[in-house]
């Protein structure tokens, strides 16, 4: 198989994660912070340095502010919950997954006004656009930093800048950027940052964290043990127990740690480098294919790694499923999650084709793709 679906989840994994996980498995069958002996203090030790190793790629001087979740999707509810309260005004985008719109849209219900800056065609915002969105009671910001539909790149420097010159709260969607671009929590001003475990950053699924800034103060949305401070009745203010109630997955964090362990010392420019290069290989043998229609911005600095696409007028579902059955190449299509991206791009009936390499993928990889695309057109042609 060719796997051209990392912006869903990133596959294969370093030998290292792998390894990392079983060791966790066979040698180290405790549970962290719940007790003092040996299996205890040395699963703690693990968690802490993948805890320290995600600070170091994001710019956090204190690893205790980044808190694990499951996924990206619940530390975007757990950031959105646990700051937006009725009457607040939030601004978004018009690029935003469900993972962001779907909570905004609940809560507008509960009296949370909500507002949407539009996007251009190829998923681009203008930073002056969230600036007169903003309100007397507007209170957070909540901006992707690249489009998983387009792989269009928010101006997210700007943006945090605006943020907090009006003293507004700005987080970040980082699922299809971390450990893809560069972050740095401190000079793009960003106050919460979520990012998955299982995309860029190559650790398993069911890992993903959020970073929470000091100027930030949430309600938790889980309560529960932590293994601190247990006489109290209510939950400690402490970080990061405050916000990881239960059992942490241990198993899944030191994956991430080795996940993390092979970016930083592979460089994650080089893979930066490979993986836009790739797409720009990928983007100049696709604009060849007769019926073809790419998204998004053209400029290697201006997308994540991700190429969206179509063929004529049909629908990305049947293409995708022919470029399984008949070449082997799994990508995603559809509308992966993300209608209102859709809607600014216009293809809300067709979907889209997605191709995502990895710093795995070869170049083979994409002339195949390719390749397979131009027959398939050529098939429809015929
Ligand atoms: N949100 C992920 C994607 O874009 C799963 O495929």
């Amino acid at each position: 198989m060719i796997y051209l679906d990392n912006a869903a989840t990133s596959w294969p994994k370093p030998e290292g994660v792998v390894k990392a996980m079983e060791k966790v498995m066979l040698d180290f069958g405790s549970n962290p912070g719940r007790g003092s002996h040996q299996g205890t203090l040395g699963v703690g030790r693990l968690v802490l340095r993948t805890r320290e190793l995600l600070a170091q790629l994001f710019g956090v001087p204190d690893p205790s502010r980044i808190v694990f979740t499951g996924n990206a999707t619940q530390a975007l509810n757990m950031g959105i919950y646990g700051m937006l309260e009725t009457g607040d005004h939030v601004i978004t985008t018009s690029m935003e997954h469900n993972s962001v719109w779907r909570p905004l849209k609940y809560l507008e219900r509960r009296g949370v006004e909500l507002e949407a800056v539009a996007c251009d065609h190829e998923g681009k915002l203008n930073p002056a656009d969230i600036q007169s969105a903003i309100k007397r009671n507007t209170k957070l910001i909540i901006t992707t930093h690249a489009s998983n539909v387009t792989g269009t790149v928010m101006p997210i420097e700007e943006i945090g800048k605006i943020a907090r010159e009006h003293g507004i709260f700005y987080m970040v969607d980082a699922a299809q950027t971390a450990g893809v671009i560069p972050i740095d929590v401190e000079k793009y001003m960003i106050d919460l940052l979520a990012f998955p475990g299982h995309k860029g950053l190559l650790g398993p699924q069911g890992t993903g964290g959020l970073f929470v800034g000091p100027r930030v103060t949430l309600e938790p949305l889980i309560q529960g043990g932590t293994g601190s401070s247990s006489e109290l009745e209510f939950q400690p203010e402490a970080l990061p127990d405050r916000y990881e109630s239960g059992t942490l997955n241990t198993v899944g964090i030191a994956g991430l740690g080795a996940g993390l362990e092979y970016i930083l010392s592979e460089g994650l420019d080089k893979s930066y480098q490979r993986e836009t290069l790739l797409c720009q290989s990928l983007i100049s043998g696709l604009e060849k294919v007769p019926g073809i229609k790419i998204y998004g911005p053209r400029a290697r600095e201006e997308r994540a790694p991700l190429v969206s696409v179509n063929l004529g007028q049909v629908d990305a579902n049947e293409i995708a499923f022919i470029l399984d059955r008949a070449f082997g190449i799994a990508v995603r299509s559809g509308l992966h999650c993300a209608p209102q991206a859709h809607h600014t791009i216009g293809t809300l009936r067709q979907g889209t084709i997605r191709f995502s390499p990895s710093s795995f993928t070869s170049e083979q990889d994409i002339a195949s793709a390719v390749q397979a695309m131009s027959e398939i057109a050529k098939e429809l042609q015929g």
